[in-house]
């Protein structure tokens, strides 16, 4: 066994904390217009904090034709009416602060919606002040007709789209009503990092970026090179059989990662942060953290959303986040957004493989993100692809409908309703998302609602809700979960079966050690613990129990239990 790398010294507060994700729109409707509101996420405040969160992450809210339900803004300084207002905006932040927790918001950098008056101005003739706010090019020779070049979008197709009136194209990296900013113009990225800016100053503890890794493209403009892969995937973002060579992680992308760090750094007490979404290899994404820890705080780490649910996948996956992110940088753990399937259906719909889930989760070294419901252990939601709002799922439509499991599987999802359900609070009238009087909720209430709600798994000891709670609040009170350094174990049983690791803690006051066993079979699984320190008084908690036991002899680890041995 090699030694275990310990922590010394004390780590800011966004290394230690943990995150749960709000989709505003889904979470809870105070005025009962069957859309979530501000109001309504202040109402479940005490909700969050009972769950033992820390950081609090709100997908845009922001005023928007809501093309792309708040992806698409329209003006960055204002809430979209059917949100709230300025105030309740300023009332949420302050009342998160209120209960000591913190607040991430999320800044779409990438692109403004087609109707931001920027766009408007830019799109209304070639010599207008903002056309270069926007990449614009001349179709390619001798007619014009076609595309400047071969660039798709993240989601297949030419990402260039013909305007008719000024006879050229603009780019868009998403969908078309998202037209990119051409961060290239100095104006464009002055007024985007004083948005910033004004937002860390409004009360954000933390900033969520959108596409990050799209934010600069090849400057003159190269085709992509083809490649054989139909289907993104982390290790070729890209996709549509081409690399997204100078479209995705270009090189000033990660340069102006650090420049916006160094924004972000102008406010201390309390620090901040920035995460970013990108797409690629953990290799290639520690990139955006910058040669010495000055880039983005974090990043997301998507693998792991389809990364099978068995001990060696999990080994394999926390060595390899271990071995690209050495601290000082910082893993980070994600299991489902917005985006993506619910992680239920990874999990074979197991309420007990959820379970274990959480306990993972709240034991590796990184960064938790949770996304509201997956504490309930929310299944995957099926919906009529007709009806969808998403405007992705028109866009897959013709993907055929037995393919979408194993897309699901690699963690694509071609509908986004079918993640983003109305939050199920009890088994009353429009599951508590919105008052009872209120017309039809947005999205259909999830089909489990009147069961897998927070009401009645707050009860249950065996709920999946329950072990989030352990997990999260036996985090919040252990250094050496929270902060420690990570070691995997050679475990005391079958590797197939079992994962285990070991954090460890120490600074002049604390010294603080945890051993976490994690049970990946429907079998019984004998642990020893008899080699634990004699002086050491150990304690394991398992996310089956309330109370901590005496760790010492054997341990019987039952199916899909996780325990935590834990001592000083
Ligand atoms: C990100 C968001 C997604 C959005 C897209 C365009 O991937 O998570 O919801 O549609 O960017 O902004």
């Amino acid at each position: 066994m090699s030694s275990t790398k310990v922590v010394q010294s004390e780590l800011p507060w966004w290394k230690c904390t943990t995150v749960y994700q709000i989709y505003p729109r889904s979470f809870s409707d105070q005025t009962g217009d069957g859309i979530g509101d501000l109001p309504g996420i202040i109402d479940r405040l005490d909700y969050v904090k009972w769950l033992g969160i820390e950081t609090i992450w709100l997908s845009p809210f922001f005023e928007s034709p809501q093309a792309d339900f708040g992806y698409d803004i329209s003006d960055h300084f204002g809430v979209a009416p059917e949100y709230g207002s300025l105030e309740d905006c300023r009332r949420l932040i302050d009342e998160i602060h209120a209960r000591g927790m913190k607040v991430v918001l999320d800044m779409v950098l990438n692109h403004t919606s087609d109707q931001h008056p920027w766009f408007l101005e830019s799109r209304s003739a070639r010599n207008n002040p903002y056309r270069d706010f926007y990449i614009w090019r001349d179709g390619r020779k001798p007619y014009g007709a076609a595309p400047p070049n071969n660039w798709r979008s993240m989601l297949g197709g030419s990402g260039w789209h013909h305007d008719a009136q000024t006879d050229q194209w603009y780019w868009a990296s998403f969908l078309p009503f998202q037209p990119d900013l051409n961060y290239r113009n100095l104006q464009v990225k002055r007024a985007m990092l004083d948005m910033v800016r004004h937002w860390l100053r409004e009360g954000a503890d933390g900033l969520r970026l959108d596409i990050f890794n799209a934010i600069y493209k090849d400057a003159a403009f190269a085709d992509n090179p083809r490649s054989l892969r139909a289907i993104p995937s982390e290790d070729n973002p890209g996709g549509f059989f081409q690399r997204a060579l100078h479209t995705q992680n270009h090189p000033d992308t990660f340069a102006f990662a650090r420049e916006l760090r160094a924004v972000v750094d102008e406010f201390e007490d309390p620090s901040r942060f920035i995460v970013g979404e990108v797409f690629g290899s953990p290799d290639l994404l520690r990139e955006y953290c910058g040669p010495s820890g000055d880039g983005l705080n974090l990043v997301f780490l998507f693998k792991s959303l389809r990364t099978p649910f068995r001990a060696r996948a999990f080994r394999d996956l926390v060595d390899e986040f271990e071995s690209a992110f050495p601290e000082p940088l910082h893993p980070t753990y994600v299991f489902g957004n917005h985006d993506r399937p619910r992680q239920m259906e990874r999990l074979s719909n197991d309420l007990a493989r959820a379970r274990l889930l959480a306990t993972f989760q709240m034991t590796v070294r990184g960064v938790p993100f949770i996304y509201y419901g997956d504490e309930l252990g929310l299944s995957h939601h099926e919906m009529p692809r007709d009806a969808a709002r998403d405007p992705l799922a028109r866009r897959f439509r013709f993907i055929p409908k037995f393919m979408l499991p194993t897309l699901r599987r690699r963690g694509i999802l071609t509908n986004r309703d079918e993640c983003r359900s109305p939050m199920p609070w009890h088994g009353g009238a429009h599951a508590g998302f919105a008052p009872p009087d209120a017309p039809k909720t947005w999205l259909p209430l999830h089909p489990q609602s009147a069961i897998m709600n927070v009401a009645a798994q707050r009860q249950d000891p065996a709920s999946v809700l329950t072990s989030y709670r352990r997990m999260l609040q036996l985090r919040g009170r252990s250094l050496a979960l929270s902060a420690g350094g990570l070691e995997v174990l050679d475990p005391p049983a079958n590797p197939n079966k079992v994962f285990a690791y070991r954090r460890v803690y120490e600074d002049a006051d604390h010294q603080e050690t945890a051993e976490i066993f994690l049970n990946f079979s429907k079998r019984e699984m004998p642990i020893d613990l008899r080699d634990l320190p004699r002086s050491a008084e150990a304690r394991l908690y398992s996310n089956l129990h309330d109370a901590p036991i005496a760790a010492k002899g054997r341990h019987v680890l039952r199916p899909w239990e996780g325990a935590v041995v834990l001592w000083d």
